[in-house]
């Protein structure tokens, strides 16, 4: 494993829409074995490929409940509504608020190629919802519609979220 250098918010990678991942290899098995690695020593909740500067369809993340894989992520259905703070690893130092839906339900491939449904709610929603964006060239500062400046009120966000 190893880590992979981040692309940064300047980038025009990010605003690129990536390809499906066609060949289930060990080409792909590294590069999500490097994602995670990266994720986890940036502290981040969820890493898309191209923030890794790969233009393929390719998203980890971990809320809390362990580490998930997605391939060719697709958004079927969504349902409700809610207000949270997001970050991003490619936009250092920065957070906003974000409307995004309450319940997603979407399908993808694990790294064998095989589909799988999920239905998550709350943070992982959320967070499924801010990487599948990231793979189709959108950022989350796009769809922010009030910056978060100090640690005080990041706080006072998540305690009406939870
Ligand atoms: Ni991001």
């Amino acid at each position: 494993m190893a880590l992979r250098k981040m692309v940064y918010i300047e980038d025009e990678l990010l605003r690129k829409k990536s390809r499906p991942v066609e060949k289930f290899d060990e080409k792909l098995h590294k590069l999500l074995d490097d994602m995670a690695e990266t994720m986890y020593h940036t502290n981040g909740v969820g890493l898309a490929a191209p923030q890794v500067a790969v233009l393929r369809r390719v998203v980890v993340m971990d809320c809390g409940d362990g580490l998930i894989e997605m391939i060719n992520p697709e958004i079927l259905e969504t349902e409700g509504e809610q207000d949270g703070p997001e970050g991003c690893l490619s936009v250092p130092g920065r957070r906003g608020m974000v409307k995004r839906p309450m319940v997603v339900r979407a399908r993808f491939q694990d790294r064998n190629g095989e589909w799988y449904e999920i239905e998550a709610d709350e943070l992982l929603a959320r967070c499924i919802m801010h990487e599948t964006d990231h793979l189709d060239g959108v950022l989350y500062v796009d769809k922010m519609y009030r910056e978060i400046f100090s640690d005080e009120e990041l706080e006072e966000e998540e305690g009406e979220e939870a």
